[in-house]
């Protein structure tokens, strides 16, 4: 693994703030001007130590103010043409032409993307000390009311200004449970293999739960530009992303981002190459993912962060094994939109015995995944609950035997320029733990129309398998 202080130095030389001085130059403790020190916005930046952080803030709270820079500066770039790097449109386009989806880039490529996309709003704005707002659709389930007004409005958005974020993919006990899922691409998605020689970031691989469930089912509710690769057009895409990226940064306060195993490795050294641009639009050549795991180095926190670095309080990465698996394979048709799939598993006594507590090794954490693999993206915006144990008639998002929901994004199959089968992790440790029982037992699937009352178009998914995986984690 790279280590700390490489990490740190070459993501400030990627930032070019090593040479501008605004970060490293100035002696700690002589009080100096950082960054925004000119700012319109002065209050959502910190100036400790000679080193301005932005503080990020809820867009419901502390976070409000900045929306005065942030209309001003979509304006200037609507007016720009097309072709300039830094026009709104062109902004969208590093998007649709670069993003990864389904795979462990997903979170530091948006982080990246989101930091130079302040920058660019900064100059734009002429508000050095412009700090992204985030969008807490746990706490604000409609969109943020300004939305619907001016220029932060978007006219082809399907959902109405009443219309709240599904409970099942936002709610607080979801969050909660995401944010405790130990194994890293459980929660983040999965590396891509270190031998992969083609489309590498784009490559398809399997949707950890933060990606299928708040971040695909918001993106899908909202509808039009955000059920698309061009999804950066609607203005609240930007403090969407910040509010899953501040929700990395909240897993990083329990977990470290995960290094030492070759698809770690390949991942932590891997290179947005020619990317972004800068908040001059100036292409930037290079970003290394472990570069992006600090965002204090990045030059910002979230008011939910406590002041000081990340570095400091990230515990040590910790190896992931997996110790025990059963797979099923799961056959027949599809069902209908609306019913419910159920497929049984039997689990071996080497599963069953991992899920007693008790019987890990000691100080080791353990991740019980569940993974569904070979799904169709459907061809209408749909949504899936996951049941485990219990009667199908039963599951619904209130019922006991309800584990998690997932959606697509983009929304429409067409649309997606790498659609291979897709795969979704899920950690059913404490569900599946309490239904095991003797071994038997049951998972439900059941696919909906992503708005309550709209006819989905289409059969409900049927995944190729279910896999169930305990994974130990120790230091
Ligand atoms: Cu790359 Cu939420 O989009």
């Amino acid at each position: 693994m790279v280590s700390k202080n490489a990490t740190r130095r070459s993501f400030l030389q990627f930032l070019g703030l090593v040479a501008g001085g605004s970060l490293l130059g100035c002696p700690p403790g002589n009080g100096g001007k950082g960054e925004n020190g000119g700012g319109e916005n002065g209050e959502n930046g910190e100036n400790g130590g000679g080193t301005t952080v932005l503080v990020r803030g809820d867009v419901m709270g502390s976070g409000a103010g900045a929306l005065d820079s942030y209309r001003k500066a979509i304006d200037a770039m609507k007016a720009l043409a097309a072709s300039d790097p830094r026009s709104w449109q062109a902004q969208a386009e590093i998007h649709n032409n670069h993003c990864p989806h389904g795979n462990a880039f997903f979170l530091p490529w948006h982080r990246a993307y989101l930091r130079y996309f302040e920058q660019v709003i900064q100059a734009m704005s002429e508000d050095s000390g412009f700090a992204l707002p985030y969008w807490n659709w746990t706490t604000q389930r409609t969109l943020p009311p300004a939305f619907w007004e001016g220029t932060l409005d978007d006219p082809t958005r399907v959902i109405g200004p009443t219309d709240e974020m599904p409970a099942s993919a936002v709610g607080q006990p979801v969050i909660d449970g995401i944010l405790a899922t130990a194994d890293f691409q459980t929660f983040g998605s999965v590396f891509v293999p270190s031998t992969c020689t083609v489309n590498c970031q784009r490559r398809g691989m399997g949707y950890g739960s933060l990606e299928g469930t708040p971040h695909n089912i918001v993106h899908g509710t909202i509808g039009g530009n955000m059920g698309t690769f061009m999804s950066p057009l609607d203005p609240i895409f930007w403090l969407h992303h910040c509010n899953v990226d501040r929700l990395w940064m909240e897993w990083n306060k329990t977990f470290a981002n995960p290094g030492g195993t070759a698809d770690s490795d390949y991942w932590q050294n891997f290179d947005f190459a020619d990317n972004f641009v800068d908040g001059e639009g100036n292409p930037v050549t290079s970003v290394i993912v472990n570069t992006l795991f600090d965002t204090f180095a990045l030059g910002y926190r979230y008011d939910t962060q406590p002041e000081g670095t990340l570095e400091a309080a990230e515990p040590e990465p910790k190896a992931a094994n997996v110790v025990a698996s059963h797979e099923v394979e799961v056959s027949g048709a599809a069902p209908e939109m609306g019913a419910a799939l159920t497929i049984p598993l039997e689990l071996p006594a080497a599963v069953r015995e991992r899920l007693e507590p008790g019987l890990q090794a000691e100080g080791a954490e353990t991740t019980v995944r569940l993974s569904l693999t070979g799904i169709d993206t459907p061809s209408d915006a749909v949504v899936v609950h996951l049941f485990v144990g219990g009667e199908a008639a039963s599951a619904t998002p209130e019922g006991d035997n309800f584990v998690r929901s997932f959606g697509f994004f983009p929304a429409v199959a067409s649309e997606d320029p790498h659609a291979e089968d897709k795969v979704f992790l899920f950690d059913v440790g404490a569900r599946l733990a309490e239904a095991a029982g003797t071994g038997a037992l049951r998972v439900h699937l059941r696919t909906e129309p992503l708005r309550p009352g709209v006819e989905a178009a289409g059969a409900g998914i049927r995944p190729e398998s279910v896999l169930i995986e305990v994974i130990e984690h120790a230091a």
